[in-house]
């Protein structure tokens, strides 16, 4: 059997989930916007599919738009700003932020909007008060996620959606990792916006959520028909939304970020215990209780990510691979670790189907991978 342990890039769908997929795939092929019974009984799958995923960050049904996605939800939250157009912006944001929020961002740049990226700490943490710092009176919009993809860490992002609420600057807040992982209110957070995902909290692909809080001023991304509320035009996928919703309540439901921390403790104890060279990036934030980034020095991320693949287990460098090329993870390189350090390091991101078995088998593998990938300093050359 495989272990899968790359749960920050997608996760596998939960068995309930998917026979409501299929049952809704099956039974609720009408048109939402339908008057007829079929489109009737579409719209009281999708609306009830709304308050499940709205339930689960403490929103309100009616501030839950279906999207395709996270990068949908991001764009559209971000680009819904300006396409209202009040003239030239100025935005904040974060350096290791996801490139769905960092590109959008980019674009609006490249147009004329101004933009300010503040960095991060050693641990991967924003400086609240050097985000608070670069508002300015025409700042229209700051974007700080909830916890990143590759490090884990959580950011102060109630601190920072708290002056923004005070100052009336819109706060967009990228939850993608964090849903369904750990707890979100948005009314504490201060989120204007928010981005969830679907396939990071068991659910399919295709389908994610953008939080609108009442009342915001928001243009659509997408135009066309009326659908969600003439926030997202396009006919709506009854049966994604229906599996959304079941992922969002079995996540509120049945939380096991205690079981999910406990397993990744006893991964880290055991790995710093057999390795001791080895080290855990950003070990000094709080952290999703799923995401250990492991820096094993002089060892090729890379090598070791395929030679665990071929032990039957599924790992991440968390790098991008941009035309052929494996490139460093910007998030550590941004933290403070020098280009090589940041291909010697590897992601191991937990779900909520890890065995402690399955842990004990990764830290078995590790122990003989780490030292079979590791450059030899003394003699400048590679294991055996
Ligand atoms: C932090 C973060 N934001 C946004 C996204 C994009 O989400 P999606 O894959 O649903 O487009 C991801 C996906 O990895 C992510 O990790």
């Amino acid at each position: 059997m495989r272990i899968y342990l790359d749960n920050n890039a997608t996760t596998a769908i939960h068995p309930a989930v998917l026979d409501e997929l299929f049952a809704a795939e099956q039974t609720l092929f009408g048109n939402a916007s339908s008057i007829h019974e079929e489109g009737q009984r579409a719209r009281r799958a999708i609306e009830s599919a709304r308050e499940q995923v709205a339930s689960l960050i403490g929103a309100g049904a009616r501030e839950i738009v279906f999207t395709s996605g996270g990068t949908e939800s991001n764009n559209a939250a971000l680009a819904g700003l300006v396409l209202g157009g009040r003239g030239s912006c100025h935005f904040v944001t974060t350096v290791i932020e996801h490139p769905s929020v960092l590109e959008p961002l980019r674009a609006l740049e490249a147009m004329g909007h101004e933009l300010t990226r503040i960095g991060c700490d050693r641990s991967g943490v924003v400086d609240p008060a050097a985000v608070i710092a670069a508002m300015r009176p025409a700042t229209r919009g700051v974007a700080v996620m909830f916890a990143n993809n590759e490090s884990g860490a959580i950011q102060p992002v109630a601190e920072i959606g708290q002056v923004c609420r005070e100052r009336g600057i819109h706060f967009h807040c990228d939850a993608v990792q964090a849903g369904g992982r750990v707890p979100i209110d948005v009314t504490a957070l201060g989120a204007d916006t928010l981005s969830l995902s679907a396939h990071k909290m068991h659910g399919p692909k295709g389908i994610g959520a953008l939080f609108v809080r009442s009342g915001t001023e928001l243009a659509p991304l997408l135009r066309g028909g009326a659908q969600e509320r003439r926030r997202r035009a396009g006919t709506e996928s009854v049966p994604l939304a229906v599996a959304f919703g079941a992922a969002a309540r079995i996540a509120r439901s049945e939380p096991e970020s205690e079981r999910i921390s406990a397993l990744r403790e006893r991964l880290e104890r055991a790995v710093l215990e057999r390795l001791p060279a080895a080290s855990v990036n950003a070990s000094g934030a709080r952290r999703l209780p799923n995401t250990s980034s492991f820096l094993f020095r002089g060892c090729d991320g890379e090598a070791l990510v395929i030679a665990f693949d071929l032990e039957g287990i599924a790992i991440s460098t968390g790098s991008a691979c941009s035309s052929g090329r494996v490139e460093p993870s910007r998030v550590l390189i941004e933290m403070g670790l020098s280009e090589e350090d940041a291909r010697s390091s590897v992601r191991i991101s937990l779900s909520r189907f890890t065995t402690a078995d399955e842990i004990d088998r990764v830290v078995a593998s590790l122990e003989k991978l780490v030292s079979r990938n590791t450059r030899v300093v003394a003699a400048g050359t590679r294991g055996a």
